[in-house]
This record gives C-alpha cells, structure tokens and sequence, in this order.
C-alpha cells in the first residue's frame, strides 16, 4: 500500500492529508479565514506567516491520525501552483525538506488537478471520462478528463471567476470576507426578482464571463438607494438574483458541453461547487449524471493533494525539481 502525504498551501487554507493508496486516511485543515476577514481579502505575507506557523503541527497532527509514522512514508505530495508565491514556497519547502530527509519522492501537484479529482474522494466515484466544472475563486473553467493526467481546456471564464463575481458582489453588500458562502446563504431567504445580466448565456461555445456583474449589482444597489429602498430588507432578494445569475449561466454552459461532447458524466469541483443550489440544479437535470466532492473537500484541502499526489505517483508523473509556480497552466501539466 502506498501512503503519500499531501500538503496544500496556495492561499488561506493549510491542509494536510495522509492517503494510502487512494482511500483518505486522515487530514487536517486549518483555515487563515478569520485572519484576512478584517481586511476583505487575503493579504498575502500574513498568509504565507500563518502557513509557516501551522504546517508542521498540522503535519505531525495528521501522523498521529493516520497511526504511521514519518519513516512509512512512500511520497510527499505538495500544491506546485497556481497560488500565492510566498503561501506555496511555505508548502513547497516543506514537502521537499521532508522528502530529502526521508529520502523519498516529492512530488509537485497541480492546485486545479487536485479539485479535478476530489469527486474521486466520495463513495460515489466519477466513471472516466468526465466533463468538470472547475469553479473556485479564481478558476471557472470546463475540463474534458479522458483519465488521469489527460484534461482537454473545452471553455472558461474570459474575466473573473464565478467565486470572485460572488464574492465581490457579496462585498457590495457589506458581507464578510470570503464572501459566497454568505451569499448562498441569503439567497435562500430571497427571490430572484431583479433580472441581471447572463452574458454570454446563449452564445454557443462554452465561453463565459462574469466581470460585468459587479456593474450591474453596483447600479441595481445605487439605484435601489436613489428610491430610498431599505436595503437591507431587500439584501436577500439581492443576493438571490445574484446567484440565480450566476448559476443559471454555470449550468446552461455545462449542459452544453455534455451536448456537444456526448459525455454525461458531469464533474462540479472548487469552492463555489458547495453552493446547494447549483448542486440541485444539476442533480434534478436528467441528461446529466452528477459527481461531487464531498462538502468539506470543495473548497481548499490536502485530501484533494494527497490524492492528486497517489495518482501521479502510480503514473510515475513527477520528478525531483523544487518548484512553485503562481500562475500554472493545468493542461499538460
Ligand atoms: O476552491 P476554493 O476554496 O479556493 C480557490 O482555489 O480559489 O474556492 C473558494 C471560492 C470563494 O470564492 C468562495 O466564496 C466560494 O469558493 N464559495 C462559494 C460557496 N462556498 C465557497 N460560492 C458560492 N456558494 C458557496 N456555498
Ligand atoms: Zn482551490
């Protein structure tokens, strides 16, 4: 049995996870959430601090979970990029420490190859190949997964991410940092009353763009305050047409991907895959079959780099370079 120890450290979230073989043994995770809220966005050098203050014990903590010992270690996977420089180098370091001073590979994973392959952690593992809908925030991207290490780029966002656009909005209406979940949260309270714009909804390529919807949502609030409307009493009817939009678009694209492609084994991964609300959507649509990842494993862990880490390490799809990459393409990785 082959036990890596995977280590994610890209932005706010240190994650830690032991897998032996493919199955999850243990993880940890601590997020840096509470640190960057009083600043409405992640401020890079307190969290690259952060991951340095938390890495080891997280480590040593994971172990002790997973009842090995450092020595039993076969591989130490570790995110590569895309991220932040100084949050990855944390990670990086200590993943190519480790590995020299037990004398075992480490091996650099991708940050999206890992969310690709979380739905792989549930009971209800995705059949290859599969479409994935790659939504986090700073990715929105549809990925054609032949197998393991084979991902075809059919269609992203040409400006923001889905997470981002919900997490700026989410900032327009005085929620805190990061801002999606908060969003879904109202948004179950309210009703998608004001019709914003879904660019590119009916285009027929898979093309998407979500940077004009901060536009929007700034006029809808400056208008709304020009007719004395109490905002919040109208907040949750905001953030439902917020995330109607938004998802209305996510799904529309995917289905047509799984139209042009013939492949209905649909894959939601990345942050913004935890909204319930695009979950349902999905999973009441009859031409699609959906896979997701476990709740906890949606938005950033180690589990998902442990994982990402065995399946390289089977395919012997690594090598010994010390390296980080901030911006990362996933495709031949
Ligand atoms: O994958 P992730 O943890 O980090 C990146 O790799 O970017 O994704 C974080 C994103 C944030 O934009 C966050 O607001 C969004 O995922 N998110 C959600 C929900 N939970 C997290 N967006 C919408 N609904 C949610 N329930
Ligand atoms: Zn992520």
């Amino acid at each position: 049995m082959i036990k890596i120890l995977g280590i994610e450290s890209s932005c706010d979230e240190t994650g830690v996870a032991i897998c032996f073989d493919n199955q999850l043994q243990a993880h940890c995770l601590y997020s840096q959430i509470d640190l960057h809220k009083l600043y409405g966005g992640v401020v890079p050098e307190l969290a690259s601090r952060d991951h340095l203050r938390k890495i080891i014990p997280l480590i040593d903590q994971c172990l002790v979970q997973a009842k090995i010992f450092k020595s039993q270690l076969d591989a130490i996977a570790y995110t590569a990029g895309p991220g932040l420089n100084g949050a990855l180098l944390v990670g990086a370091s200590v993943a190519n420490a480790l590995g020299y001073a037990l004398n075992k590979p480490v091996i650099p994973v991708h940050h999206l190859e890992g969310h690709l392959l979380s739905p792989l952690l549930s009971e209800n593992k995705p059949p290859f190949p599969f479409l994935a809908l790659l939504v986090s925030g700073g990715h929105t991207q549809i990925i054609l997964v032949q197998t393991i290490a084979h991902y075809q780029l059919l269609g992203e966002s040409l400006d923001d991410a889905a997470g981002e656009a919900f997490d700026k909005t989410a900032k327009m209406l005085g929620l805190p940092y990061p801002g999606g979940k908060h969003l879904a949260e109202l948004a179950t309270k309210g009703k998608d009353c004001y019709k914003l714009p879904r660019p590119m909804i009916n285009s027929k390529n898979l093309t998407m763009s979500f940077s004009g919807l901060k536009t929007a949502v700034m006029i809808l609030i400056n208008n709304l305050q020009q007719q004395g409307v109490d905002l919040e009493q109208e907040k949750n009817n905001i953030a439902a047409s917020i995330e109607t939009a938004i998802i209305e678009v996510l799904v529309k694209k995917i289905l047509l991907a799984s139209e042009l492609t013939g492949i209905n084994n649909v894959v939601i991964a990345g942050g913004v895959s935890a909204n319930q609300s695009l979950r349902a959507k999905l999973k009441s649509n009859k031409n699609i079959q959906l896979y997701v990842a476990p709740l906890e494993f949606c938005t950033d862990n180690g589990a998902m780099i442990a994982l990402a880490g065995f399946y390289r390490y089977q395919q012997a799809k690594f090598n010994y370079s010390f390296s980080v990459f901030p911006r990362f393409e996933l495709i031949n990785a």
